[in-house]
């Protein structure tokens, strides 16, 4: 069986699956009560809580998935990209069990463990295929090969998709994580009463951009002429508008047929419920499996080599992805 660990951000996650992929266990001890009064991630938080949270999380993933440490015959851990204190408490986890367990031990990008969440999705693509990912630090559309290779073909010029939820909401007053709040409080808005622009309109550059978007709101909000609600279902529209641009530009580019939605702002209900406007037959990664979850780092290592045991005690974490 494989424990996967991932500790990328503010979630201590690990699971457990079988070699093949299905999952036996999976479990997310968020910290983000933690990190609320300060209105953002505090790096040094993570990294301490993540020390505390790391070996109970592991502990409950083997407890559910109903096995012993004994049991595991592989590790898999996310390397990268995210924040170095956080990732290097998973990182020296995994290397410490593998290397005490004398078993392999895989690295696993966190990126590629948002789009092989796809895998957990009911009718898992076949074959080549186009992904949205939309996170907190990333929006990219990334393409996959017949064979499983990943290659990025549009990033973001500026602030990624989650980003742009999450500072738009603070300028909206709300709490955090922003992105749910605001798009809770969109539900009750009318996205037509003080429409923004959608960036790039027009254009057909394989990127997005989303910093135009909250300058928009901030001087909005300043001028103080529309309600909150409706504001938030405007700008909330905008991103929405914006990624399926751009995810329909991408298909026309590739020739894909299928579009696969990954990440944190995958669990937007207005994106999910547009997702049928696109040319493409569409799968979202499930709900469970759209934010940072272990979960999605075992489906990724399944098809992926493991590091030979000198490379296993080189092993470091970094700040950035190549598919970033
Ligand atoms: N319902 C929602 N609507 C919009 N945004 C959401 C929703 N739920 C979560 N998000 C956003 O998703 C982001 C978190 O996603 P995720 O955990 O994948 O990002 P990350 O791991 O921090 O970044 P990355 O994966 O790029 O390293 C946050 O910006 C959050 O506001
Ligand atoms: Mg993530």
């Amino acid at each position: 069986m494989i424990l996967a660990i991932e500790t990328s951000c503010d979630e201590t996650c690990a699971a457990v699956a079988d070699l093949d992929g299905t999952l036996r266990s999976s479990i997310v001890a968020s910290q983000a009560a933690e990190h609320v009064a300060f209105g953002g991630v505090v790096p040094e938080i993570a990294s301490r809580r993540h020390l505390e949270l790391i070996e109970p999380t592991v502990r409950a993933a083997l407890a559910e998935a109903g096995c012993v440490a004994s049991d595991i015959t592989r590790v898999a851990v996310s390397t990268g990209p995210g924040l170095i204190g956080a990732l290097l408490v998973g990182v020296s986890f995994a290397k410490g069990f593998a290397y005490r367990s004398g078993i392999p031990l895989v690295a696993v990008d966190h990126l590629h463990g948002h789009v092989a969440s796809l895998r957990l999705a009911e009718n898992p693509p076949a074959g080549a295929h186009l992904v949205l990912l939309a996170s907190g630090g990333h929006t990219l559309l990334i393409d996959v090969a017949e064979d499983g290779a990943l290659t990025t073909i549009a990033r973001s010029m500026d602030d990624a998709a989650g980003e742009a939820f999450d500072k738009g909401a603070r300028v909206l007053g709300l709490g955090y994580p922003g992105g749910p709040e605001l798009a809770a409080l969109a539900v009750q808005g009318d996205p037509a009463a003080c429409p923004f622009t959608t960036p790039l309109a027009g254009r057909t550059d394989l990127a997005f951009s989303f910093s135009g978007l909250k300058t928009g709101l901030s001087m909005a909000v300043t001028a103080g002429d529309n309600a909150p609600a409706d504001l938030a279902a405007a700008y909330q529209e905008a991103i929405v508008d914006h990624l399926l641009d751009r995810a329909r530009l991408g298909l026309a580019a590739t020739g894909r047929t299928t579009l696969g939605l990954v990440g944190g702002v995958a669990a937007n209900g207005r994106l999910r419920a547009r997702l049928n406007e696109l040319p493409a037959n569409v799968v979202a990664a499930p709900l469970a499996w759209c934010g940072d979850n272990a979960a999605m780092i075992a489906a990724a290592a399944v098809n992926l080599p493991s590091l030979s045991p000198v490379e296993l005690l080189g092993l470091d974490a970094h700040a950035r992805s190549p598919l970033g």
